[in-house]
């Protein structure tokens, strides 16, 4: 369809109490706008404009995006007047208004709704409300087409009874569109330029207005405040929680699981635990297991990898059969292979641990290449940072790092070496020998502790 899309994102947003402008709010990580053009983008307008405002620089700096139009809205005088705005930028047939404070509506939706609009045919989402306060009412004449939109402040008694609701969101032609924006008055309580007279204007120049109600009241509903913020939060997460149920994972609790971004691919027979958050991009293979409270960002984990209680892991591959934590924290650039192990307050940055490698205990292993079957024991330290500089440490294949060893970069540790427990190792140490910078130890027989209260 030869469609643009056009956002209206200019109120304040008073209600947010915020400095941020109300459509940079967050829904799933992602600013409440973004969620529009995302899903608008599905659509592939010819144009897609955002209408800004208030706070329009933070909106732009924000949502940097070149192939977005932008349209100066300076002062609100309603989403008629919003929609006058950006129409000088509209070389597409058709327009569908968007609002940038919607953030749930769905692509499934919008193709239905502009597939309706013709010349003179224009197309109207409304949604039937348990509560229709503060919305526009939708009236029907007795053959239930749609006659016009009733704003609340404007509305009769019998008006305000209506229960079906306007969501804003509709779509015409161009030249129809423009026809009835240049027939607009401010002629009503608000004082406004109001977009939903364009039904009338319609109707009354012997078009149809193709009324279409919404599936969900979610689906349309506006963001004025957090605690809708919120609530709206919570549909997005029970929603990205039973589409993971649909591809056959468990969830302990569907409540207590949280997406920012995007599970490209997960596998089968996968169990998340409670109070696990993905963010950004996700990739899961098959029978992995995520304990409670882990957190994984922008991260790839292998098949049969099981991940225990409260681990970190962000921008990091996670290799087939790995065992992760409780407690493990993976930086950015890990790169696990097939059957690594990392235990309990380790961490983990800018290193490849090679296949069958142990990292068990209390380590810090950064700017490393760790080859196969590698033992790092408690306590070892890659001391990679100088003050100015990061620096590697590389450590062959079968090395055993003894407990509490300090590995001063750049430093190389080669195949089948040995280092002894306590040391710190500033050269190369060679393949296979034992290589320790430890004291020797000293007994002094006869020495005795010093007793409470005896003076010396
Ligand atoms: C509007 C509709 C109402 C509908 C309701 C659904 C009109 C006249 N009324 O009312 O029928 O039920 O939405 O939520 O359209 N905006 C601008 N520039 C402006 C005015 C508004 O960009 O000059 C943007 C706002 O940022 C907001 C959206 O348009 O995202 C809706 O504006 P708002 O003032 O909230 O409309 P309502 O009075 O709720
Ligand atoms: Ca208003």
């Amino acid at each position: 369809m030869d469609l643009a899309v056009i956002i209206l994102a200019a109120g304040k947003g008073t209600r947010m109490r915020s400095r941020l402008p109300k459509v940079l709010h967050k829904l799933a990580g992602k600013p409440l706008v973004q969620h529009v053009i995302d899903t608008a983008r599905h659509l592939e307008p010819k144009e897609l404009i955002v209408v800004a405002g208030h706070g329009a620089d933070q909106l732009r700096a924000v949502i940097d995006d070149p192939a977005l139009k932008w349209a100066l809205q300076e002062e609100q005088l309603g989403t008629g007047h919003a929609v006058q705005i950006a129409m000088p930028q509209v070389t597409a047939e058709n327009v569908l208004i968007l609002y940038g404070d919607v953030p749930l509506i769905t692509v499934r939706t919008l193709e239905t709704l502009t597939a309706a609009v013709r010349p003179g045919q224009m197309a109207l989402l409304s949604v039937e409300l348990s509560n229709p306060a503060g919305y526009g009412r939708i009236v029907r004449a007795a053959d239930g087409s749609v006659v016009r939109i009733v704003e609340q402040k404007d509305a009769t008694p019998e008006e305000l009874a209506i229960t079906e609701g306007n969501t804003g969101i509709l779509c015409a032609t161009r030249d129809d569109l423009a026809r009835y924006l240049a027939g607009l008055s401010n002629d009503n309580a608000q004082g406004e330029y109001y977009l939903t007279d364009c039904i009338e204007a319609c109707v009354e120049s012997g078009g149809t207005v193709h009324g279409m109600v919404a599936a969900s009241e979610s689906e349309v509903s506006g963001i004025n405040n957090k605690l809708q913020l919120n609530e709206l939060e919570r549909v997005f997460q029970r929603q990205a929680a039973e589409s993971l149920m649909e591809r056959g994972v468990t969830l302990a609790d569907r409540e207590r699981f949280d997406l920012r971004g995007e599970i490209e691919s997960i596998g089968m027979d996968v169990s998340i635990d409670v109070n696990c958050v993905f963010e950004g991009k996700v990739t899961i293979g098959d029978n992995v297991s995520i304990g409670p409270n882990c957190q994984i960002i922008n991260s790839t984990i292998g098949d049969n990898a099981t991940i225990l209680a409260n681990c970190v892991i962000e921008d990091s591959t996670v290799g087939a059969g790995c065992n992760i934590g409780p407690f493990a924290r993976l930086r950015p650039a890990t790169e696990l292979k097939e059957g690594a192990k990392v235990g309990n307050f380790v961490e983990i940055k800018k290193a490849v641990v090679g296949k069958g490698s142990k990292v068990n205990h209390l380590t810090y292993v950064g700017d490393s290449l760790i080859g196969e079957n590698v033992n790092i024991g408690a306590g070892t330290i890659t001391c990679n940072y100088d003050g100015a500089n990061k620096h590697l440490t590389e450590i062959g294949d079968n090395a055993f790092i003894g407990s509490n060893t300090a590995l001063v970069a750049p430093v190389k540790i080669n195949e089948g070496a040995t280092i002894g427990a306590g040391s710190t190792i500033t050269r190369e140490a060679p393949a296979n020998t034992l290589t320790l910078t430890r004291a020797k130890q000293i007994n002094i027989t006869g020495w005795k502790r010093p007793v409470k209260g005896e003076k010396k």
